[in-house]
């Protein structure tokens, strides 16, 4: 059983579902509302605990209502949480997501999310350095994503970077980085002034620019290379990057091909945009076998 540890955000997700999404100033009637658990720190980790891993969360709640329910569900999920810190001077991250016209939007309030700082991760050092791989996102502070990057060279652990939701990078964490998971508008940012065929080629079997529906782009040292998505009937595509980067995180760390990863991480973010919810639809490494 691999080791992944994962240093990032939680979230409660509170999820409108409506026909039509609202334009400035507008109101209009919605049609449910539900809370389930989100973050993109906390659905990659439960979604590679699904698929087999064996995972440690970094992150930090608010000590209220919504950080209970969030440990609460980390544990359920298996995943261990003696990182998890309940801080009592910030309330817990929330997620604000209108489901519309097929895709959904995201205002993000990171809350506790911030007390994640370079000084609390280093008090999870030992974590970090027993770990296969770690992933990380941008939902924390810069600092620790800098800092992160920084211990896991130290250590000599790869760290997967997912860097979502978008926001400029230095050179030195993409440097440090060991895999670097963009969809298209976060590459567009990251690698400003060159193409996107260019940021493939500087860093071969390295960067995996998503694309949605269309899969993931890499470049195989000879080739640029198009790993094709499954096709499905989606209900809500929240947290399938989140599914892709755990199962690509997973399957990395367990020695697959870059190739057969992606095919992995492609069939196991197909499956979860089925059910509603970022983890409702999250696989167990059963249905992603069974269904590759
Ligand atoms: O990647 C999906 C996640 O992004 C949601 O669960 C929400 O919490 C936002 O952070």
């Amino acid at each position: 059983m691999v080791k992944i540890a994962v240093i990032g955000s939680s979230s409660m997700d509170l999820v409108v579902t409506s026909t039509k999404r609202p334009g400035a100033g507008e109101t209009v009637l919605g049609e449910a509302f539900k809370t389930v658990p989100g973050g993109k720190g906390a659905n990659q980790a439960v979604a590679a605990a699904r698929l087999g891993a064996d995972v440690y969360m970094i992150g930090c709640v608010g000590d209220d209502h919504y950080g209970k329910a969030i440990i609460q569900n980390f544990e359920e999920n298996g995943v261990t949480t003696d990182y998890v810190e309940p801080v009592t001077h910030m309330e817990s991250g929330t997620a604000h997501i209108i489901l519309a016209e097929g895709d959904n939007s995201i205002v993000f309030v990171k809350g506790a999310n911030d007390a994640i700082t370079p000084d609390y991760v280093q008090k999870a050092r030992a974590i970090v350095e027993q770990a296969d791989i770690v992933m990380i996102q941008q939902e924390i502070p810069v600092e620790t994503v800098e800092y992160a990057a920084e211990l896991c060279q130290e250590l000599g652990v790869p760290l997967l970077l997912n860097p979502a939701p978008a926001r400029p990078i230095s050179e030195s964490v993409l440097e440090k980085a060991a895999y670097i998971t963009p969809n298209e508008h976060e590459a567009a940012l990251l690698f400003a002034g060159i193409s996107q065929e260019e940021a493939l080629k500087k860093y071969p079997e390295k960067v995996f620019i998503t694309e949605g529906k269309r899969g993931v782009r890499y470049f195989n040292g000879e080739n640029e290379v198009l790993v094709p998505s499954y096709p499905v009937e989606a209900v809500d595509t929240t947290g399938a990057g989140d599914t892709f980067n755990a199962a690509l995180a997973v399957a990395l760390a367990e020695g697959k091909t870059i190739e057969e990863s992606l095919r992995f991480a492609n069939r196991a973010a197909s499956l979860s945009v089925t059910k509603f919810g970022a983890q409702g639809g999250m696989p167990s490494r059963k249905e992603v076998e069974e269904s590759l």
